[in-house]
């Protein structure tokens, strides 16, 4: 073992507040957070946004693996994502909004964890094979796109964090991210082989091996009944999304079911939407009555979904409204600017920790 390496033990990174820390995050690749992120990884994080010391992440950079010739897009993405998180209810005073292309040290940690991750290994991620067929990028595709899933490792262990709430979409990226906080661990740590993952703070490693949390819908589908729900695929209810509009999109799913005493599939799109949004003992009475033809139509399931999704966005709306015009904006900007600082603050002291395990503690930096 070198003189370098880290055995300090600094245990279970947690806040000032000596609360177990979370990270997740969203890429700004469309206007809006969608339902599919309401109830795949957002209600988590609003649930333990009082119990935990919280960062979100709004992944912009990786926004340019696909969109590299719309940064002005990017941008109001971005904006519009701040808004959402805001609207939702997710809150800047006790959590911590991080905007990637202003924490330098997870470029950094990026290229160090590209070493510890076996090229092919990387080019097997089914989250990346999947988004390459759905986004039909074929083989066009830049080097930053399979880049981006190592970057996702750096997002995350910047952090420290125990936990990462996402959707089931994102377990493969998260499986990942432990195998890069183990390998760190083992190789510059002096963390046995055989340690558990669950183990290797205390036994000093630098990095807690996190956790994914699935969201209460691992995957809601879209509009369309086939694939999740998304917006690049036109599927998708916004959470910006008014009452009409919420109606109008419920009223266009199809079933095939013809008539209120056919028996229906409680399988089908609009039962998986009842499950989702409907409170249990309502939804289980609904799919008793769908499935036994008990002339319960389809048009009134839509029309009860409409009422319960926009009794959920309502309050939304109303805290998104305060957030319009130039003043939002200056909101949304001040938002990211503090967000910043505090997570800069955490990512210097975990780049320093990790440089100094591998030897590369040369210089201390201080980021204002
Ligand atoms: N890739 C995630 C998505 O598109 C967003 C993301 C980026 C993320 N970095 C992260 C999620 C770190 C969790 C943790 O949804």
């Amino acid at each position: 073992m070198s003189d370098t390496t880290h055995t300090a033990g600094s245990g279970p990174a947690a806040g000032a507040s000596g609360r177990a820390r979370i990270l997740t995050g969203d890429t700004p690749t469309s206007t809006g957070l969608h339902l599919g992120h309401y109830v795949g990884s957002l209600e988590n994080r609003l649930a333990l946004q009082g119990s935990y010391d919280c960062y979100f992440l709004i992944a912009n950079v990786h926004a340019f693996t696909t969109l590299a010739e719309k940064p002005a897009e990017i941008r109001a993405n971005t904006v519009g994502i701040v808004k959402d998180w805001l609207a939702v209810g997710l809150d800047p005073e006790r959590s911590t909004f991080v905007l990637q292309s202003e924490i330098p040290a997870i470029a950094e940690l990026t290229f160090l964890f590209a070493m510890l991750l076996p090229f092919n290994k990387v080019m097997r991620n089914p989250t990346l094979k999947t988004e390459i067929e759905a986004k039909q990028l074929g083989d066009t595709y830049p080097f930053g796109f399979p880049m981006y899933a190592v970057g996702q490792c750096a997002d995350i262990l910047a952090f420290r964090p125990e936990l990462v709430p996402v959707g089931e979409d994102q377990e493969a990226h998260i499986e990942m991210c432990r195998d890069v906080a183990l390998k760190f661990n083992q190789m510059y740590c002096g963390v046995g082989n055989r340690v558990p993952a669950e183990e290797h703070a205390r036994a000093g490693g630098l990095f807690p091996v996190p956790r994914a949390k699935i969201g209460r819908v691992a995957r809601l589908p879209g509009l369309d009944g086939v694939n999740k729900m998304s917006k690049s695929l036109g599927n998708a209810i916004f959470l910006y999304d008014d009452a009409k509009t919420v109606q109008k999109k419920l009223n266009k799913i199809t079933t095939g079911r013809q008539s209120p005493t056919e028996p229906g599939d409680v399988n089908n799109v609009l039962m998986k939407f009842v499950d989702a949004f409907i409170e249990r003992g309502r939804a289980e009475e609904i799919k008793r009555r769908y499935a036994a033809g008990d002339n319960l139509g389809d048009g009134h399931v839509k029309q009860e979904l409409g009422e319960a999704i926009n009794a959920l966005l309502e309050p939304m709306r109303q805290r998104r409204s305060r957030l319009e015009g130039p003043e939002g904006e200056a909101m949304v900007h001040e938002v990211i600017r503090r967000g910043v600082k505090k997570a800069n603050a955490v990512a210097e002291e975990t780049l320093f920790l990790a440089k100094k395990a591998m030897g590369l503690d040369f210089g201390r930096r201080t980021i204002g």
